[in-house]
């Protein structure tokens, strides 16, 4: 993880100090370090780059953290960008993404986000299946246009995750099945739809991906349908996305891998399995979401009450919760924790954090914590993705800000939400 401890003990992310940004900007507190997120990107840019003989991409999952200044990054770092709804396709293009830079992702996209996306004539819209191929099409025609297209294929492979992000396997709403038939069925139908260009397949294995091999049992079940393709329909599919997943590490004892280990063998599974299969070299694209902005991003909150119950539990309750982090109540996540201003301080107290919505909701349970009183400072390392990014207005709480950290100087990047904000839609 990026945060970082100074010689004063005190909890640091991008050189900034964690404790004065909130004491500064106020809490809940997002704060991310862009100068990491940036390496990130580069890290993978330049992972496939030199290990990919042919067209690599990376595209950025938006889903994991979307907002105008990190379209900015994406744009400076030459990064492609994988949107799933209207929002996040406005987000890109109203941030200044070139369309020719953008994937459009859901398995069930609306007429209008379809409409949209064919209208700007972005690079790819990933298809779900027959019936979304043939509305792409209608849609395609009646805009007098071509949708360039890819197809999302399931190609039953489960990992181990939790059931919620398990994305490829055969019990799943996304993609078409490979093993059933459908996949190929989907192909011909595609080829026979006026209003779309067939560009290549797309599979997702779900999230996070700890093993390396998924990832190249994915490019070799891939490659073969591929071939099939080929070789029956006389089609060669030009692109092969392999989506994202890759895991970071979100507690002290967490191992992942590092991003040239999953880029290497992701490259060289294709690679191989082009040649065993004599298919010509696709473009490669890779999502990675999560290991972006995940590490890159902490959240600060303030400790209202420390509720011990003796021989029980002891419950820190904070000025956040499920409505700026919902990961622990739908996937039981885990994070590390501690006191920003006592970071050094050996953590000697078992806790469970609080939320403060009304629920029995939790951000996470019987976790090491430094001794805590009320007023103290409590940050969540970590949660880059999917935190902002999943956040609601449950108990009609306003959203946090999200101040980034550049060259060690802070600045807003997404502004406080106030209770006038929760209500301006209200009629
Ligand atoms: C199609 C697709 N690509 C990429 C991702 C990114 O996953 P991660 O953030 O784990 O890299 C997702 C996540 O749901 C996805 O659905």
């Amino acid at each position: 993880m990026m945060e970082q401890v100074n010689a004063e003990g005190r909890l640091t992310i991008g050189g900034a100090d964690a404790a004065a940004l909130a004491a500064e900007y106020g809490t809940p507190l997002y704060l991310m370090d862009e100068d990491m997120i940036r390496e990130n990107c580069r890290a993978f840019v330049g992972a496939l780059a030199d290990a990919y003989p042919g067209d690599g991409r990376v595209a950025y999952a938006s889903k994991a953290f979307c907002c105008t200044h990190m379209v900015r990054i994406l744009r400076e770092e030459a990064m492609l960008a994988d949107v799933a709804s209207g929002g996040e396709l406005f987000t890109a293009l109203n941030g200044g993404l070139s369309p020719e830079g953008i994937i459009f992702h859901g398995n069930n996209k609306t007429e209008q986000e379809l409409r949209y996306a064919i209208e700007n004539g972005i690079r790819r819209i990933v298809a779900n299946g027959a019936e979304e191929l043939e509305r792409i099409s209608r849609i395609a025609e009646e805009l007098e246009r071509k949708a360039s297209v890819s197809l999302r294929l399931s190609p039953s492979i489960t990992i181990d995750a939790h059931s919620a992000v398990q994305t490829s396997k055969l019990d799943s709403k996304f993609g078409v099945p490979i093993e059933t038939g459908a996949a190929f069925e989907a192909v011909k139908l595609a080829l026979s739809l006026p209003g779309i260009v067939l560009e290549g397949v797309h599979c997702h294995l779900g999230s996070p991906v700890f093993a390396l091999e998924p990832y190249a049992r994915a490019a070799d079940v891939m490659l073969a349908f591929m071939t099939k393709v080929r070789g029956e329909l006389s089609h060669t599919l030009n692109e092969l996305n392999l989506g994202g997943g890759f895991a970071v590490s979100y507690l002290p004892d967490q191992e992942v891998r590092s991003i040239p280990e999953y880029v290497e063998v992701i490259s060289e599974a294709v690679q191989a399995a082009a040649k065993k299969y004599e298919y010509p070299l696709p473009a490669l694209v890779i999502e990675p979401g999560r290991r972006i902005v995940a590490e890159a991003g902490l959240t600060v909150y303030k400790v209202g009450s420390v509720k011990e119950i003796p021989g029980v539990r002891t419950y820190v309750s904070v000025d956040g919760g499920l409505t700026d982090n919902p990961r622990y109540m739908l996937y039981g996540s885990k994070y590390e924790i501690t006191l920003p201003e006592q970071a050094s301080k050996e953590k000697t107290q078992t806790v469970t954090l609080a939320g403060r919505c009304c629920e029995n909701e939790l951000l996470g349970k019987d976790l090491l914590l430094q001794p805590v009183k009320p007023g103290d400072y409590l940050a969540v390392l970590c949660t880059g993705a999917y935190n902002y990014a999943m956040a609601s207005h449950y108990n009609r709480v306003p959203k946090p800000p999200v101040v980034m950290i550049r060259g060690g100087k802070p600045f807003v990047a997404v502004r406080r939400e106030t209770w006038e904000d929760v209500c301006r839609m209200d009629v």
